[in-house]
């Protein structure tokens, strides 16, 4: 029988024994991975003895594979994170020189992984910059595929950009451009089918994890044609794929100027009452305001790729920071998912022992929820917030009083926890 994962009628088959590609990673990458991957190994055979397990299968990336192969991802890694649909990554170093603009991003668009999912969620004790972190338990789902990040841009006083700036002048009647003789110039392609995709995912999550709302955050207001697409994609995404599952703030207007605010009121209260998905929108300036003041109020959150890359580490920092986010870039069309820790290879501390394994042990949390191994999932989240809890932690924690050990004296603490 075959140990690999498979995608078959939109969803994931898993067999009791499978096989798991994992990138260990550049800098601290290995030290987490090797502290990480017996917390994983324990947690399953606590749970399912010997009913399942995993074959973590090596995948050679980054700095360690370009001092072996003269590659910083070679095709054979490709090929099989291919075969094997789901992966784990450490973080990976970016190649100051070669074509590759980022391995990350190598990865995302081979896979076409345009769901950016990313957990923010707070660990009591913690120390947090805000005043009620408890109050912050979020899903965001970035757009990883499209807006300024396709990479379409031209630098100021070059001929293409030049060209681009009289094309626009001369054909499409644009006169904003302040100082058209030294403008660099890029252009944010955001489309139907890309914000559909992402919103239908982040609606589907809601759903079947018996969420209360999804907030679409956008700069609609200003860019019209993109952000406000996106916007409008997303609403008409919930109004006609998800009709009977969800409510939207669209609904609630349409009820309040036809019958007056107190039937709205009460059309609200009742699709909050049947479990309905409440789909809302806010703009993103106002969406970071209102995360700090209320983040109580939003639960799932999907947004474009720059807004999600600014929301995604603002949240973070409230609950805590980077040692301690981990994310997932998915396609749920195809079933591909690769799972990481968010962080970088902070190779100031690389070598020594110091660092949190939490984010790449989070990030095998989210792994394992998504194939539906939720008992590891909650054994391994549940240990790491005893451990937590009982301020056994790593130093970047920089928690008061706290009893201060290693990445792996801290891996076993946790394997004790389970
Ligand atoms: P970084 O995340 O490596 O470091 C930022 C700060 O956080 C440093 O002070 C570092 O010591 C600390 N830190 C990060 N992770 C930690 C952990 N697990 N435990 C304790 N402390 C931790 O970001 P930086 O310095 O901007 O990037 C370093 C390298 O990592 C660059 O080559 C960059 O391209 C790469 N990078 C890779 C990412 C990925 O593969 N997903 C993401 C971000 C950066």
């Amino acid at each position: 029988m075959s140990n690999k994962i498979i995608f078959t009628n939109n969803k994931l088959s898993v067999p009791n024994t499978i096989e798991i590609p994992y990138i260990s990673g550049d800098g601290i990458g290995k030290e987490i991975w090797e502290a990480s991957q017996p917390v994983f190994d324990a947690a399953i055979k606590k749970i399912y003895g010997v009913e399942k397990k995993i074959i973590w299968k090596k995948c050679l990336a980054g700095r360690e594979a370009y001092d072996q192969t003269g590659e910083w991802m070679p095709e054979a890694s490709l090929e099989l994170i291919k075969a094997h649909l789901v992966a784990i990554k450490g973080p990976l170093e970016t190649p100051v020189a070669g074509g590759i603009r980022s391995l990350n991003v190598l990865l995302r668009q081979t896979f076409d992984l345009f769901s950016c999912v990313r957990p923010i969620k707070w660990v009591e004790g913690v120390p947090s910059p805000v005043k009620n972190p408890q109050n912050v338990d979020m899903v965001i789902f970035r757009e990883n595929t499209e807006d300024i990040y396709s990479g379409i841009e031209w630098k100021a006083g070059s001929e293409k950009s030049d060209e681009l700036i009289k094309f626009l002048q001369d054909k499409m009647g644009t006169d904003t451009i302040r100082f058209p003789e030294n403008c660099g110039i890029g252009i944010k392609p955001i489309s139907i089918e890309g914000s559909r995709r992402i919103v239908t995912s982040a609606i589907k999550y809601a759903i079947k994890h018996n969420l209360p709302s999804v907030t679409i955050a956008h700069k609609g207001n200003i860019q019209k044609y993109t952000e406000g697409l996106f916007r409008d994609v997303g609403y008409q995404v919930a109004e006609e794929t998800f009709k009977d599952q969800t409510f939207t703030w669209m609904q609630y207007e349409a009820i309040k100027k036809e019958e007056g605010i107190e039937k709205a009121n009460n059309a609200l209260e009742n699709a909050q009452k049947s479990g309905k998905v409440i789909v809302k929108d806010c703009i993103a300036d106002a969406f970071f305001q209102n995360s700090l003041l209320n983040p109580q109020d939003y639960s799932v959150v999907v947004t474009t790729n720059l807004n999600g890359d600014y929301i995604s580490d603002a949240l973070a920092a409230q609950v805590g920071g980077i040692g301690i986010s981990p994310g997932g870039n998915i396609n749920y069309l195809t079933g591909y998912a690769i799972f990481e820790a968010t962080h970088g290879t902070a190779p100031t501390i690389a070598g020594q022992k110091k660092a949190n394994p939490c984010a790449l042990l989070l990030s095998g949390v989210m792994l394992f929820r998504y194939i539906g191994w939720n008992e590891v999932a909650d054994s391994i989240e549940n240990a790491i917030d005893i451990s937590i809890k009982n301020k056994t932690v790593t130093a970047d924690f920089n928690m008061p009083n706290a009893k201060i050990k290693d990445t792996f004296t801290f891996a076993e603490e946790i394997i004790k926890n389970l």
